[in-house]
């Protein structure tokens, strides 16, 4: 089924002008952007979105870097979207990352992954709630 997902575009890809290299990855993967926009994340915005990991050792870091440059949040569709994305973004860290993958060529570290997306439909419509208004979504 076409469905939707949730993407970020991190502030270490934005920062060396790799908004378009990893749109592009995720055109060629058959993903469709119907809605994007650059901002800057306020710390109240960092800190809600990553609510879930607030109690992890890392949490402080991944605010803090989430704030430290703009960011492109982007809804995209496609067929199966939330795999599709998760296959073309590669494993969270580089390290491990497939071939081919955003993260195996563009990302630095585990925290400075280049990418998010989301995991599941559930967690994608909540996402995408927090970032857009509907009507901002023109598929
Ligand atoms: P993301 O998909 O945006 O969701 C949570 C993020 O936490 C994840 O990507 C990683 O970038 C980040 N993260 C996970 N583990 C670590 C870690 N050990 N140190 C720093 N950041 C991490």
């Amino acid at each position: 089924a076409v469905t939707r997902t949730f993407s970020i575009i991190k502030p270490d890809a934005t920062r060396r002008n790799l908004t378009g290299a990893v749109t592009k990855k995720l055109e060629e993967a058959g993903l469709r952007v119907v809605a994007s926009k650059r901002i800057h994340m306020t710390r109240e915005q960092a800190e809600g979105f990553y609510a879930v990991h607030k109690d992890r050792p890392f949490f402080g870091e991944l605010v803090e870097f989430m704030i430290s440059e703009p960011v492109v949040v982007q809804v995209l569709e496609g067929e199966d979207a939330v795999k599709r994305n998760r296959d073309i973004m590669g494993a969270t860290n580089p390290a491990e990352a497939e071939e081919g993958t955003i993260r195996k060529e563009y990302a630095l570290s585990i925290g400075e992954n280049s990418v998010h997306g989301s995991d599941s439909d559930e967690n994608a419509k909540t996402e995408i709630a927090f970032f857009f208004d509907e009507d901002e979504i023109v598929g």
